[in-house]
């Protein structure tokens, strides 16, 4: 089967494509998948560069994102049968309740094989049935992207209607958060570089709106456009580089939902946590059971996860660099 292979972590450069390697078969309690559709988050970029925190297997099958159609099921397995459209799962050891370090330690595309292949074999427990609503295309764009927003909007702040939510930027997660608050009911408020993508998440549901790039002191039209109360919830994505703004966005008793760190660097001042009595949880994308809720939300109000561009298996490497120049807004996808 043709798979493509992390050979050394350089850069994008390092993505290979073998033509040639050896189709797996699925073992006692794994379903073999034909991966119709892979997506890419910004970790993929770190892991090809080799900035990822827990690095990755040498020759590993990247993206921890993708679905298909499973084609075979080894002995013992219940849960799927062939036919069924699924997606793997970020964490396949994390199936509910709170992460474990024994939960978190394999991820697909980092330390175990991910989806940008062919075929990949998924322990039963690993994977997931996608929306009956959804194309592949689009179920390949759930399991880290979308389960991080609904980890830290419907998880751990338990948004309801009529909170305020601020999201930073238009990639992935942040097109997902908006997707999810504005499902709960939220106001949103989004941030971005560029006015056209601002205007386009007006036509997603955002509320209100600024420019960080026009506006680098954007916690001031935050407490303006909140009344001086500041929002209910910051889904974070930008790091050390937004921390301190977004903890100056965040209402007494808020919470900042930290995910990324595309912004770079920067300092906080860590008495403005104290002085607003806010949390500040971090978020490492979500168990299988979040997966599950979500798919019932998602299947519920027929949302659809916003795609930017599907680039060909051939052009994987294409796609890894579009997804690099930040033209993008929500998903990078790959057709299998
Ligand atoms: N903890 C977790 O479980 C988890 C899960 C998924 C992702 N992440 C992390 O979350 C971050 C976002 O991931 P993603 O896949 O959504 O990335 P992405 O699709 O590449 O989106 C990145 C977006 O961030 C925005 N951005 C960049 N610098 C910014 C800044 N200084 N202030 C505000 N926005 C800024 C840009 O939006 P504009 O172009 O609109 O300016 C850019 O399009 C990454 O750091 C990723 O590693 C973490």
């Amino acid at each position: 089967m043709r798979a493509y292979e992390l050979r050394e972590a350089i850069g994008i450069d390092g993505v290979v494509l073998n033509p040639d390697r050896p189709t797996p078969g699925a073992r006692p309690g794994e379903i073999l998948v034909r991966v119709r559709a892979a997506s890419l988050n910004y970790r993929d970029l770190m892991i090809a560069r080799g900035v990822y925190r827990s690095g990755a297997r040498p020759n590993v099958i990247p993206l921890s994102d993708g679905a298909g159609d499973v084609v075979a099921i080894g002995p013992g397995v219940t849960r799927f049968k062939v036919g069924d459209r699924v997606a793997g799962a970020f964490f396949p050891g994390w199936l509910g309740g709170a992460p474990s370090a024994e939960a978190i330690s394999r991820a697909l595309g980092g330390s175990v094989d991910g989806m940008l292949a062919e075929t990949v074999v998924l322990h039963e427990t690993g994977a997931i049935g996608i929306p009956e609503h959804m194309s592949f295309e689009e179920g390949a764009t759930l399991p880290c992207a979308g389960l991080t927003a609904w980890n830290a909007v419907a998880e751990m702040a338990t948004v309801r209607a009529g909170e305020t939510v601020l999201l930073l930027g238009t990639g992935g997660v942040s097109l997902f958060a908006l997707q999810f608050a504005k499902l709960h009911g939220a106001c949103a408020i989004l941030t971005s570089s560029s006015n056209d993508k601002l205007s386009l998440a007006k036509t997603l549901g955002a509320d209100q709106t600024i420019n960080y790039r026009e506006t680098p002191e954007w916690h001031k039209k935050v407490a303006e456009l909140t009344g001086g109360r500041g929002v209910d919830l910051v889904v974070e994505v930008g790091g050390a580089a937004t921390l301190e703004r977004s903890i100056r966005s965040t209402r007494v008793g808020g919470a900042i939902a930290l995910i990324g760190v595309v912004g770079g660097t920067g300092q906080i001042d860590p008495r403005l946590l104290m002085s607003r009595a806010a949390r500040l949880q971090g978020i490492f994308v979500g168990s299988l059971e979040m997966f599950a809720a979500m798919n019932a939300a998602l299947t519920q109000a027929k949302l659809r996860p916003v795609i930017d561009r599907v680039f060909p298996f051939q052009e994987a490497r294409e796609a890894y660099a579009y997804l690099d120049s930040g033209r993008h807004i929500g998903k990078v996808v790959i057709a299998v």
